[in-house]
């Protein structure tokens, strides 16, 4: 088999880093979460004060665009990679509900896409990658060899990252998660630039009622086909 690229589009919580992962080690290849990155931006905007429920500042966030530097770093003990912002692991906190409810807004300014798509297309030149996100059929990856496009109900998904924020200890309301989960899906596929669309040559994957390794044995097919 030769290296491809392999893109994972889709709405919040459908599973695509669950999946992601699974491939990259199976393969051999390198994963990227690019939601990781969006988070971090938007961490570093909350820590500046450039945003918060009730406001934002995106110029001053354009700005210091040249200051804000990501890196994702292999952890052995974990066997994934984790997001360094500046120098710091801030892999957890992104991942809070806070970050959560304001990433779709910072994830819309256009000077924020052009950076991280230009960093995600580089980590991706030699392929043997699998990313997921929200362009990466579209924008990032045109030409990957295999594009996944994946869908589940609403209901579904706010299960599942009710159910992983608990599990991280995070004191959360259901009926919360699923209006994040709502309002995020609203943003990410109505915004001007990159908004989330299907890619034309993406399969599409409902895995509302497939098991995780039933939807993992039909992928690792599709990546062999594709190879
Ligand atoms: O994948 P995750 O849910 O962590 O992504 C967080 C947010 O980052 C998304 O809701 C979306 O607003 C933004 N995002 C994006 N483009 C990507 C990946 C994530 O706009 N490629």
């Amino acid at each position: 088999d030769k290296k491809i690229t392999i893109a994972i589009d889709g709405f919040s919580s459908t599973g695509k880093s669950t999946l992601a992962k699974q491939l990259a080690s199976h393969l051999g290849y390198v994963y990227v979460d690019t939601g990781a990155m969006y988070r971090a931006v938007t961490y570093y905007a909350m820590e500046k004060g450039y945003i918060t429920t009730d406001s934002f500042n995106k110029e001053e966030l354009i700005a210091d665009l040249p200051k804000i530097q990501l890196q994702f770093k292999f952890n052995e003990a974990l066997g994934f990679a984790e997001m360094y912002l500046n120098g710091n692991n801030v892999e957890k906190i992104i991942r809070t509900l806070e970050v959560s409810r304001l990433v779709s807004k910072v994830a819309a300014v256009s000077e924020v896409r052009a950076k991280l798509v230009e960093q995600q297309k580089q980590m991706g030149a030699d392929k043997g990658i699998v990313m997921d996100g929200r362009d990466i059929g579209t924008v990032v990856f045109p030409d990957a060899e295999l594009k996944l496009y994946m869908i589940a109900s609403a209901e579904t998904r706010a299960k599942r990252r009710y159910d992983e924020l608990l599990q991280k200890g995070e004191n959360v309301e259901f009926e919360d998660v699923l209006q994040n989960v709502k309002e995020r899906d609203s943003i990410d596929s109505s915004r001007a630039d990159s908004p989330l669309v299907k890619a034309d040559d993406a399969i599409e994957i409902d895995n509302s009622d497939m098991t995780i390794t039933e939807q993992f044995e039909k992928v690792v097919q599709l990546a062999h086909k594709a190879s």
